[in-house]
């Protein structure tokens, strides 16, 4: 295949961290310490993305807030998936006029997917003055120089070319905890799902070379993260643009080699690419979670067919069996989208049946949202928003029935897992994950934050199991 990506030349990246210092002695300017808020729509990609921005803030010398009153630059990192969070971010954006007008000088910057898109760019320069900066994906890595040009020319800037995509490497970053890491892997999508606005808005596949997905994955190691999450839009496509003859699975296992005790952990997988290879490696591999995030998205060949995603209801299912048959412990969850255009009752009734067949650990349901540009936003769709919410509502009590299912299966068994942060309540003061994934409350030592502790589950519902530290011996 051929080898298409722009990748930013590593002197363009320290020419963005030099204008970081060049901007860190105007913003300090009298010894003041400025401020930043980030607010971040959207999947683990953003969140990662947005730890860039503020990794490049942090070199500017900004501190951070969750007030928007006190903040005197405002990044908003935006989702286009659905129209519901494109919403959201309009709404927030336009109550920003109050700290702006509280705060004049304070700068406003909105980027992401949703901007990325020409007629939301279009709706932020007419409706939205008080927006001062737009970029999109492809322009992250050049955040700094964007800045200080609204910051210098005093007018606004919008940076959203069309472009199938950049990686871009030494972008400092501020990672949001001590114990989980995200770890991007690659960028874009190549699928094209028909309901989907992604590789429009993030371009094209793109795959970091294995040594820098590597060695970042050894220095988190090596800083005390015990959980590492690779990212990517269809990790299983990994290396596939490369032509270097390494997969996904041969990056598991050069990530399992590192030493150290820690978890690996992935999102998100395409059926389609997902390999009997993937699963052995997983199962072989002890620092890789038995847990796999593989969205089915409808239970009927017909819909799967309308929606470009590569498998049949049958095929899938066949993938779960030799997943599980690798690892009879695999924890599995789903994206399911009710609704696609056109989707009937019987159709939606396959898509119960393929649930109830698989038992998902946990699933997450979607009404179908009409995006702009998309070939299914042009397909018939007869059925009116109250049938889709009454198909959704009954997938959601099923979905809750089997997860509550799930969990009570627990009670009694004893778990390693993680520790991975405080409640902020009395009781069950700590949360901890399972290796799959599960959500488990504690009442413990917070000192066990970071640390791997065998729990005797002793409760669990839909959504949690509750544990106490297990006795040695
Ligand atoms: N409408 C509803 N859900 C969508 N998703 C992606 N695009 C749409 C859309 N247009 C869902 C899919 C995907 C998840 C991240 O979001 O289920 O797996
Ligand atoms: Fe969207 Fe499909 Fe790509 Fe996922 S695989 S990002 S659903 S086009």
């Amino acid at each position: 295949m051929k080898y298409e990506r722009t990748s930013i030349a590593p002197e363009e990246i320290s020419r963005q961290i030099a204008i970081c210092h060049t901007l860190f002695d105007r913003v300090t300017a009298g010894g003041r310490r400025p401020l930043a808020m980030v607010d971040t729509y959207g999947c683990q990609q953003n969140e990662a993305d947005s730890e860039k921005i503020r990794g490049y803030l942090a070199e500017m010398g900004y501190g951070f807030t969750g007030d928007e009153f006190q903040a005197d630059v405002i990044v908003v990192n935006t989702c286009a998936v659905r129209e519901h969070a494109e919403m959201r971010v309009l709404g927030n954006v336009g109550a920003l006029n109050h700290s702006k007008k509280a705060r004049p000088g304070q700068i406003i910057a909105v980027c992401g997917c949703m901007v990325q898109q020409e007629h939301m760019t279009e709706k932020i320069r007419r409706s939205y003055p008080i927006v001062d900066l737009v970029f999109g994906p492809h322009e992250l890595w050049r955040f700094p120089e964007l800045l200080q040009q609204v910051m210098e020319r005093h007018k606004r800037v919008f940076a959203t070319e069309k472009s199938s995509g950049v990686v871009a490497e030494g972008i400092p970053e501020n990672r949001d905890g001590r114990v989980k890491a995200w770890l991007s892997i690659m960028y874009g999508c190549n699928n094209f799902c028909t309901y989907c606005v992604v590789p429009y808005v993030r371009g094209r596949e793109r795959s970091r070379l294995p040594e820098q997905v590597v060695q970042e994955a050894r220095e988190l190691v090596e800083a005390g993260y015990k959980d590492i999450t690779l990212l990517g839009q269809n990790v299983n496509s990994y290396g596939k643009d490369l032509g270097l003859d390494v997969d996904f699975a041969d990056l598991i296992r050069e990530i399992n080699a590192i030493p150290g005790d820690f978890l690996i952990r992935f999102m998100t997988s395409h059926p389609k690419d997902a390999t009997e290879k993937l699963f052995r490696t997983m199962a072989e591999c002890e620092k890789c979670a038995h847990h796999i995030h593989l969205p089915v998205q409808s239970g009927s060949s017909r819909i799967l067919k309308a929606m470009n995603r590569g498998y049949t209801r049958e095929q899938y299912l066949e993938k779960v069996a030799i997943a599980r048959r690798y690892m009879p412990d695999l924890v599995l969850t789903t994206d399911i989208i009710v609704g696609f255009p056109g989707e009937t009752e019987e159709e939606f009734a396959e898509t119960l049946s393929l649930c109830e067949a698989v038992r998902y650990d946990a699933m997450f349901t979607f009404i179908y949202s009409k995006r702009v540009g998309t070939p299914a936003a042009s397909m018939p769709d007869p059925y009116t928003r109250e049938d889709k919410q009454k198909h959704f509502d009954a997938l959601m009590d099923l979905s809750n029935r089997i997860s509550a299912e799930k969990h009570a299966a627990y009670i009694g068994t004893r778990q390693r897992v993680l520790v991975d942060g405080e409640t902020g309540r009395e009781e069950y003061n700590l949360s901890a994950r399972t290796n799959g994934g599960r959500l488990v409350h504690l009442q413990a030592d917070p000192a066990l934050v970071g640390s791997f502790v065998d729990v005797e589950i002793v409760s669990g519902n839909t959504w949690a199991l509750y544990g106490k530290v297990a006795q040695h011996g």
